[in-house]
């Protein structure tokens, strides 16, 4: 059986990863040190697949403690690293702390894959290394702009790192490098989904908790953009395609399919939906209501990105399956259920 290391599992992207890892038949490791997550992720794992992955509280920064780790659990040959500090914000406030999380992270992995022959590697991009593009949608050929935030840095100097470290690496590494668009929903199941600590910054959380009851109101930013309402627009993928995604790109690598030594794609829908459309859409499909109210631009948001993942499509051999609706019904059924858990 293959083994795959998941470092972030228990996070947002990476727990329901691990689902479809498990459900693919893959032994799963994860490493996670907890600070944007909580330990009993692994029970809803669990309830989903009847498997309870091996977990191990560990900061991918301590080189020592992830050394011991892949030591312990022989014949990793596959990683996914999900694991990052991912809040624009705090990255405007915090350089350093993104800086040291994201890359030294980065680099004491790099560097443990020849020490314990992991040969395959997958990295959490963001399409936020395109900035605001010029030609829509998006392809990966397209150029990457300056980042807006140290957040954003860290994740194009981190693909940097990774072809320079592939390139200089013996001809069998190599590293598929995935660039993710806008992840919402939860799992069917709801025993899994996304669970931000404090006020949400991201419109998905903030829409389920408003529509709950925990926030008073939706603040839209900005209805003068140049899109059709003048609110922005994303590509909002269903978590779970993502999740997909990942196994996707392991068995590609495991299979020998890469057509180079690190390969990069674009994960999203190809189509583009403004904040107001989510939030329309998000009402009707569960009947209820959203309070909002439109107020200025915030700072740093693109106006408009959504993806062309042809490639993804035909190189990878991955798509996106599930409607908005459905994507939108998951999320609120996820936070129902946050809300039952709570209150018993
Ligand atoms: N939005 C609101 N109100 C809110 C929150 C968000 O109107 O309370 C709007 C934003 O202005 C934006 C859209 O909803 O137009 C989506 O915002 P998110 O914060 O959910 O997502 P972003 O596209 O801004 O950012 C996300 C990730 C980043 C990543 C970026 C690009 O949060 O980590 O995608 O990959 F860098």
């Amino acid at each position: 059986m293959s083994k795959v290391l998941v470092t972030g599992g228990t996070g947002y992207i990476g727990s329901h990863t691990v689902v479809e890892l498990i459900n693919e038949g893959f032994e799963v490791v994860i490493v996670d040190n907890l600070s944007n997550s909580n330990v009993a992720v692994l029970d809803g794992i669990e309830k989903i697949t009847g498997v309870r992955p091996a977990f191990e509280n560990i900061d991918c920064v301590d080189y020592v403690s992830m050394d011991r780790m892949f030591a312990k659990y022989e014949n990793i040959d596959s990683i996914i690293h999900f694991a990052a500090s991912k809040a624009v914000g705090e990255s405007v406030e915090k350089p350093l702390m993104y800086y040291r999380n994201n890359l030294v992270s980065l680099i004491n992995i790099l560097q443990l894959m020849p020490i314990h022959k992991v040969r395959n590697f997958v990295f959490s991009s963001s399409c936020t290394v395109y900035g605001q593009p010029d030609v829509l949608p998006v392809t990966e050929d397209a150029p990457i702009k300056p980042a807006m935030s140290p957040y954003g840095n860290t994740k194009q100097i981190g693909e940097e790192i990774i072809r320079d470290t592939i390139h200089a690496a013996p001809a069998s590494y190599q590293s598929i490098i995935l660039r993710y668009f806008n992840p919402i929903g939860a799992h069917s199941t709801a025993e899994i989904g996304e669970l931000p600590n404090g006020v949400p910054n991201n419109l998905l959380p903030f829409v389920t908790q408003t529509a709950i009851g925990i926030r008073k109101q939706l603040q839209v930013f900005g209805d003068d953009y140049d899109t059709p309402d003048g609110s922005c627009i994303r590509d909002y993928i269903h978590v779970v395609d993502l999740a997909k995604a990942h196994v996707v790109a392991v068995k590609r690598m495991l299979q020998g399919k890469s057509l180079s030594n690190v390969e990069t794609f674009n994960l999203g829908t190809g189509r583009g939906l403004s904040v107001l459309e989510i939030l329309t859409t998000f009402e009707k499909v569960n009947e209820v209501k959203v309070p909002y109210k439109i107020v200025g631009r915030r700072e740093g948001d693109i106006e408009k990105v959504w993806a062309d993942p042809t490639i993804a499509n035909e190189v990878l051999g991955w798509k996106a399956t599930e409607t908005v609706e459905e994507t939108l019904r998951s999320a609120w059924a996820w936070e129902q259920k946050l809300r039952t858990q709570t209150t018993n």
